[in-house]
């Protein structure tokens, strides 16, 4: 059918939010849903609860053309949508590598009684392979009988901080159906996707949500890849920053996700990561995979190794000594402090006794909430007064601009230490500072 498909989204966090916005601004009916009656009337209100850049603008742009609506009822989201999208969270379970999927089954479980006319449930969400299957028998089970409803999956791979162009613009479009009305439903919601030349894999369930798993694997055993040679590099004095920009020459390799530094963090690489390790032990094929769990250890080894260079720069130790820490968010462009390797060096080096202070451009907030036991300041200047040395963990641009001589003036000791081979190392050490850097000798 060429019918124009109306569209749900449920769950409104990072990515249901982004989704429903994205789909609406393209030229779809849509209905977000969530059960977080506050974050549903700030996003009916025209407010994006996280910092992502554009997605503000677009969703002014959305609630104005009337095509996007928020609610908090099942019953409305049954009624409305011919193609539901799951977008809820799957975090890492207190105390385990395995998936939550509480909010998943949740979603499904409201979701189907409602659903009483011909639909399309699509997973967005990333999930342990099989969880597809499973819930295709739960969607069967709980939608009134006589129903015709089928699930498919899509998994996302927006990353924070480009969230709106790798939604309206993504790589590619991975497509897990079990039928051609499937496939032919998803092509409809995707249309304006797709008309841009779009490539889609159509494939099964399971593939499809293997995709994700296998892609976020890919690209942490990339980032402790070039970690681990940094390990190497600090033992025999080489510099791991020469050596990743002479793989990333090789077009085979590529520069990107190449970066060594304080290693990877956020609400998916670490997570998915255990999570598919984890899933891969339970089916039987642990070993296979056995390799991510080193990719997990090098990723923390540099967390610890960064505070010992710190120690090192003062020499031998924080007790008392004042700390600049640049950078609390997991990744510039982003207020996400989920498994941040900033704050948690930062954490680190406060419990060793150090007067650490903080500043961040956009996480501050969040960081506060997160660790309010550290201290706070408003510019990268303002926690910089009187250092004893300032240590960048989150390359933000603010931090990057940063004038050598112009810091010179406020600090107590010249002493940088650079977490992300962020700043130009010559230019530091020619205006007199002791700059180190993780990897470089
Ligand atoms: C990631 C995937 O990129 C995305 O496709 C998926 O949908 C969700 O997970 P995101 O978590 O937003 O996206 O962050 P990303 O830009 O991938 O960075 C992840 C972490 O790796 C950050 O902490 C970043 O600092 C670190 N990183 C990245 C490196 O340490 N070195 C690199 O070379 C690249």
């Amino acid at each position: 059918t060429a019918e124009v498909p109306r569209l749900t989204v449920i769950g409104t966090g990072y990515l249901g939010a982004t989704h429903a916005i994205c789909m609406a601004v393209l030229g779809f009916e849509v209905l977000g849903v969530d059960v977080d009656r506050e974050r549903i009337a700030r996003l009916a209100s025209g407010e994006v609860p996280f910092f992502e850049p554009g997605l503000p603008e677009l969703l002014t742009k959305a609630l104005d053309s009337g095509r996007l609506r928020f609610t908090t009822s099942y019953e409305e989201v049954g009624e409305f949508g011919d193609v539901h999208f799951v977008c809820v969270g799957t975090p890492q379970l207190p105390g385990s590598d395995a998936a939550d999927l509480s909010y998943v089954e949740a979603a499904i479980g409201s979701l189907a009684p409602h659903l009483r006319r011909r639909a399309l449930v699509v997973g967005k969400s990333t999930v342990p392979v099989g969880t597809a299957q499973r819930l295709t028998g739960v969607l069967h089970d709980l939608a009134p009988a006589g129903t015709d409803v089928e699930l498919a999956w899509n998994p996302e791979f927006l990353r924070e901080g480009f969230a709106v162009d790798d939604t309206m613009r993504p790589d590619r479009l991975v497509f897990g159906v079990a039928s051609d009305w499937a496939e032919e439903r998803l092509r409809a919601a995707f249309k304006p996707v797709l008309d841009l030349g779009t490539p889609v894999v159509r494939t099964d369930l399971a593939t499809a949500e293997l995709v994700k798993v296998a892609a976020n694997s890919f690209l942490a055993t990339k980032i402790s890849y070039i970690n681990a040679m940094a390990e190497v590099c600090e033992a025999v004095g080489a510099d791991v920053k020469d050596l990743a920009d002479s793989l990333a020459l090789d077009d085979r390799i590529g520069g990107k996700f190449l970066k060594p530094g304080l290693g990877f963090g956020g609400g998916c690489l670490p997570k998915d990561i255990r999570a598919f390790a984890h899933r891969a032990e339970e089916i039987g094929v642990g070993q296979a995979v056995s390799f991510l769990r080193q990719v997990d250890d090098i990723n923390r080894r540099r967390r610890a190794r960064t505070v010992d260079l710190v120690r090192e720069v003062l020499g031998g130790d924080l007790a008392g000594r004042r700390i600049a820490v640049w950078g609390a968010a997991f990744k510039p462009n982003s207020d996400d402090i989920r498994d941040a390797p900033a704050l948690d060096v930062a954490r680190t080096m406060h419990g060793l006794g150090g007067d650490v202070r903080v500043h961040d451009p956009v996480a501050l907030d969040n960081a506060r909430r997160a660790a309010p036991e550290l201290t706070y300041g408003d510019s990268a200047f303002d926690v910089a007064r009187d250092a004893d040395v300032v240590v960048l963990l989150t390359e933000w641009s603010d931090f990057r601009e940063v004038r050598p001589e112009a810091l010179a003036e406020v600090v107590k000791h010249k002493r940088i230490v650079d977490g992300r081979h962020a700043l130009d190392a010559a230019q530091w050490r020619g205006a007199g500072w002791e700059y180190r850097a993780l990897g470089r000798s």
